[in-house]
């Protein structure tokens, strides 16, 4: 298929009400990996659009974040509703959902380890900025957040600017797109799996590029689905081996149906 066609294609994405708020490289690369192995159009369009359900459309949709919005506006008005506020948006999204009455255990655990940051880099964000507010470190600090969603990474920089902080949420494809920036500590919650879905050896590549001291990983142990399909084991097979090429294993914890590494750059 020539470029010119494979252009047409994202564009045509691009232009669908499902992925019209999707950073347009990231269409762009998963189409090029996906021409190679379908030759046909209707089935190149129909492999693209499931890859990108399987890493976006299963997690986002555009009502969510216009109730993001609708919560912001409240917190606007008073922002005595800080963590109210908060914790109704964290229960928008199913990975933010689950988390929701570990968060203070869970910066506990890493920020006793790493110190308390002064910058933090959140890749593939998601909705997690929003729990900012079980932090517990001394603010403002520099959050540097990606997504590939340009209206979710809009409403966590009002709510960064609400709170504060530096305005450093970013559209950025965290696979295929440089990482400059440094955090003194990085988080990478759920994502793993799904680099490797789009592009085999993602994670190594991705944990290559940080700069960042320390990294914290994390896995579900259930699908969306709801089933426990021996995930954990799966999940250290793969993922262990890869950690240890470059960094120390600090601390595994498990916290509700999700596990959580502590990484230290070391070799
Ligand atoms: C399962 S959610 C996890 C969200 C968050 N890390 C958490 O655990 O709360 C995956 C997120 O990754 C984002 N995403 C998918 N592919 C991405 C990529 N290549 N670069 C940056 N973000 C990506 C999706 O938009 C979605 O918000």
């Amino acid at each position: 298929m020539s470029f010119k066609e494979l252009e047409e294609i994202v564009e045509d994405i691009l232009l669908s009400s499902k992925y019209k708020n999707i950073n347009k490289r990231t269409i762009s690369e998963i189409a090029k990996i996906e021409s190679c192995k379908y030759k046909g159009k209707k089935s190149l369009v129909k492999a693209i659009k499931n890859k990108l359900h399987q890493i976006y459309g299963a997690f986002l949709t555009e009502r969510d974040i216009e109730k993001i919005n609708r919560l912001l506006d409240v917190l606007e008005t008073d922002s005595r509703t800080l963590k109210e506020t908060s914790k109704k948006i964290l229960l928008l999204h199913c990975s933010t959902r689950e988390r929701i009455e570990s968060y203070e255990t869970l910066y506990r655990e890493i920020f006793s380890l790493t110190g308390s940051p002064k910058s933090i880099l959140d890749l593939a964000c998601g909705f997690n900025p929003y729990s900012i507010p079980w932090m517990d470190i001394c603010g403002p600090i520099e959050y540097y957040a990606y997504d590939i969603d340009s209206l979710l990474i809009e409403s966590i920089n009002r709510f960064l600017g609400m709170i504060n902080y530096p305005k450093l949420a970013i559209v950025k494809d965290i696979i295929f797109e440089d990482i400059e920036e440094y955090g003194d500590v990085c988080f990478i919650f759920k994502f793993l799996p799904t680099a490797e879905r789009v592009k085999k050896g993602a994670s190594i590549e991705l944990l290559e590029k940080i700069k960042s001291q320390f990294i914290i990983v994390s896995f579900p142990l259930k699908s969306i689905g709801g089933k426990r399909k021996g995930m954990l084991e799966n999940y250290s097979k793969i993922f262990e081996p890869v950690f240890t090429q470059r960094y120390i294993i600090m601390k595994r914890f498990i916290l509700e149906e999700e596990v959580f590494y502590i990484l230290r750059r070391g070799k």
